[in-house]
């Protein structure tokens, strides 16, 4: 079988983090052959760095002079869903980061506008509810293999807690997750609409993701079909916003956050009454605070996907480690720190890309698809809901 031939959409963090994951697979297999970017010379110094045969200014531009079997989404947000339909048009398989999609303006909203602070929440569920129907529509009409690039599914210390779980046997009673760090280092994060929603929506849908999912696979195990999400209820907060924080000469964390929220907790109820408690936040120091733990009725598991304790070190200063690497967001290398001694793996990105390309050879959807994807965008805008008007939604109507 020739080799997959990917054309990467975006050029920026994310993407970085995915080229990774196709160098690390042979040449037989899969070949970067485009990148595009905005501007296009983000694109084509991106190529240049890595090795790509040809870069583009725009994703139209790349689908129609490039010849690819797949293209790889790591665009902002907003644009998740006109580059799926796309690319399921053109019949490309395709592989696209979190979330899938969302609110974020109609057509005469202006970039500007702070929709996050003006648009009813309920609003945006049943706007991004059309949104999401549209684009599965897309993906099934075309049959292309879609990945959801949720990593955490990929993260040996989540796949070791599910096989765990599954040897145990017991009932998922409880899953607490959390993922959060000092703040996003991009932009458009700070907007609702370019990110179509804070802390939750940016952070918050990868463990949320891996919550649903657990719960999905206990049920297809035990009783041959998914446990779901039946409920949420969920708060939200500026906490870089409170007075005495605004008036510190110094902040750790990042601020400027404009109509999204810099703190969440979602609390899922599933259909057999098990609960997840899910946080996201962009006001923790410390660097990249990633973990989810599961208690069952006969065992109690913890995935940390961020830190994890393989490498220990101390250093009184923090000059002292300068060249080397430590883990992604910490403030500082000196003092205890946990370094990674490879944070791409223990975070499941090359193993995402991995199964993505598998996927299109072995003819299967990825492990990590559409209907996580669905999923996780609906419960989260039917949390923001929650935590607008004060009440627990019900989940029945919005995930049928
Ligand atoms: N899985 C993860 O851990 C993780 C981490 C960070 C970001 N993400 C996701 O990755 C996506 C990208 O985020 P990022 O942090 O890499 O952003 P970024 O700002 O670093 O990069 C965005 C890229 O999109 C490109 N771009 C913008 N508009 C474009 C257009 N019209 N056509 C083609 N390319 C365009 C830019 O050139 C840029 O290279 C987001 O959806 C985000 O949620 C995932």
């Amino acid at each position: 079988m020739a080799p997959v031939r990917v054309g990467l959409v975006g050029c920026g963090f994310s993407a970085s983090l995915h080229i990774e994951g196709y160098k690390k697979l042979p040449p037989e297999q899969c070949q970067v052959v485009a990148v595009c970017g905005v501007p296009k010379q983000m694109a084509e110094d991106f190529a240049d760095e890595h090795d790509i045969p040809a870069a583009y200014g725009s994703m139209e531009e790349l689908l129609e002079k490039a010849e690819v079997d797949a293209v790889d989404l790591a665009v902002p947000n907003h644009l998740h869903a006109p580059f799926i339909i796309a690319a399921a048009e053109a019949g490309k398989h395709c592989l696209c980061e979190k979330p899938l999609t969302g609110y974020f303006g109609g057509p005469d909203t202006k970039d500007d506008e702070l929709i996050g602070r003006a648009v009813p929440k309920s609003t945006m569920l049943e706007e991004a509810k059309r949104e999401v129907e549209r684009v599965i529509k897309a993906i099934e009409s075309a049959g292309i293999k879609f990945g959801y690039a949720e990593n955490w599914l990929y993260a040996p210390s989540y796949v070791k807690l599910w096989n765990l779980a599954k040897a145990a046997g017991g009932t998922i009673l409880r899953i607490e997750a959390e993922e959060s760090h000092s703040g996003s280092h991009a932009e458009y994060a700070k907007r609702w609409r370019s990110s179509g929603g804070g802390s939750l929506m940016v952070k918050g849908s990868h463990p949320l993701g891996a919550a649903l999912q657990l719960k999905w696979w206990e049920g297809e195990e035990k009783f041959g079909k998914p446990i779901r999400a039946a409920s949420v209820v969920c708060e939200v907060g500026n906490l870089t916003w409170i007075d005495s924080f605004t008036k510190e000469p110094t902040h750790y964390v990042r601020t400027g956050w404009q109509d999204v929220e810099d703190w969440g907790i979602i609390v899922v109820r599933f259909e057999d009454g098990s609960v997840a408690e899910v946080k996201a936040g962009d006001t923790t120091l410390g660097g990249v605070h990633n973990y989810l733990e599961a208690y069952l009725s006969n065992a109690r598991l913890r995935a940390n996907i961020n830190p994890n304790d393989s490498c220990v070190a101390y250093a009184p200063e923090g000059t002292i480690f300068e060249p080397e690497y430590i883990s992604e967001k910490i403030e500082t290398k000196g003092g205890w720190t946990f370094p990674s001694p490879d944070e791409d793996w223990h975070q499941g990105y090359p193993q995402e890309i991995a199964d993505f390309v598998a996927a299109i050879r072995e003819d299967r959807q990825p492990i990590s698809g559409a209907a996580l994807a669905r999923e996780v965008t609906l419960v989260l805008y039917a949390a923001y809901v929650s935590a607008e008007e004060g009440r627990r939604v019900d989940l029945g109507p919005i995930l049928a």
